[in-house]
């Protein structure tokens, strides 16, 4: 078969799949056409999305993240939430390996359960007791599973349920979000977990603080920082994503691991809300403000366009400083 007539073919399978899928509500040929994607070669795959729905996620600002991206050896993403900015690289071709970590367990141990053990999880998300009700919910939300495919069930079942799609934990790290009453959430999206679990197979994971990413950046390679919301207002401060907060003394800490990977030679790029506190941490840089759309927030009002800051280190004033640091390190 030619390459012509094979895309056809493949593009004739997938829409015949999407529209099974459609109309009998079935997630099988979703598996299948997945499958058949990982069979076919990466030419066709479509991006994996993020598996998860998380507070803060990047998908609205993604063509602002791309712009201008310098070419990069390694990839680092230290606040890896959903990891909307990865999955887009990763599609583009644009990853050799990535260290990609985030300080919430329970996050990075499904991520770890759809690299390693995909089938597995699949198979356990499709037990009846992952059922879209309150008993089964609250049942869930109460149970403490140690095995880690069954607490990656959980951590999905429960995120896809939740109220607002919300990750938030009480001083304890106890999921504290209640019941969200979707029509019919998406808990088991095969086609989505294999094309997660494709991206992430030359990748490493680590659960942990961000300075982390200290050990393993080196010259020349893309760091990525998206650190929970300096809050905005009174009513912007969700940073509960695990059970210690972001502190001002934490974005301070941050500023100073920007700066040594900066002196490094990496190549590095931040994200925050904007804030007067957070644009004078890195005047230097020349902060960008751009628009996002703020997708959780605690009042559904609320929700809209918000002023973002980007922080890159490769605008060419700052090209330029860095070089003439080299040439006068080298006289
Ligand atoms: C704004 S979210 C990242 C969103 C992500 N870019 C996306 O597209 O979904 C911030 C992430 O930082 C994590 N986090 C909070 N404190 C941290 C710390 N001290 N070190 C590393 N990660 C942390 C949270 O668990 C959360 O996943």
């Amino acid at each position: 078969m030619t390459n012509f007539h094979a895309s056809g073919f493949i593009r004739i399978t997938r829409f015949f799949c999407w529209h099974v899928c459609h109309f009998t509500g079935s997630d099988l040929p979703h598996t299948f056409n997945a499958l058949f994607c990982l069979l076919c070669g990466s030419r066709v795959l479509k991006e994996a999305r993020p598996f998860v729905k998380w507070a803060g996620g990047k998908r609205q600002l993604l063509e602002e993240l791309t712009k201008g991206l310098p070419r990069f050896e390694n990839y680092h993403e230290p606040f890896l939430g959903g990891a909307a900015f990865f999955f887009r690289l990763e599609a583009e071709g644009k990853i050799k390996t990535a260290f990609l970590s985030d300080s919430n367990e329970e996050l990075i141990n499904a991520y770890s359960v759809i690299k390693n053990a995909v089938f597995d999880l699949m198979a356990e998300l499709a037990l009846p007791i992952y059922a879209n009700s309150e008993t089964a919910f609250y049942k869930i939300r109460a149970s403490k599973p140690t095995s880690e495919i069954e607490r990656a069930a959980r951590f999905i079942f429960l995120n896809k349920t939740a109220f607002n799609g919300l990750y938030r934990v009480n001083s304890k790290g106890g999921f504290n979000v209640p019941f969200g009453r979707y029509t019919n959430p998406r808990i088991l999206d095969s086609e989505n977990l294999l094309l997660v679990h494709r991206a992430l197979q030359k990748d490493e994971l680590y659960c942990g603080d961000f300075t982390i990413v200290l050990k393993n950046a080196r010259r020349g390679d893309l760091v990525y920082f998206d650190p929970p919301y300096f809050p905005i207002s009174d009513t912007s401060n969700f940073t509960g994503y695990t059970k210690v907060c972001f502190s001002q003394d934490d974005q301070k800490a941050l500023m100073k691991t920007f700066k040594t990977l900066d002196s490094r030679g990496c190549f590095v790029l931040l994200s925050n809300s904007y804030s007067d506190f957070i644009a004078d941490l890195y005047t230097e840089f020349d902060p960008e403000v751009v628009h996002a759309n703020r997708m959780i927030n605690c009042k559904g009002n609320q929700r809209g366009k918000i002023k973002e800051l980007l922080v890159r280190n490769w605008e060419p004033q700052v090209a330029q400083r860095n070089l003439l640091k080299e040439i006068l390190a080298t006289n």
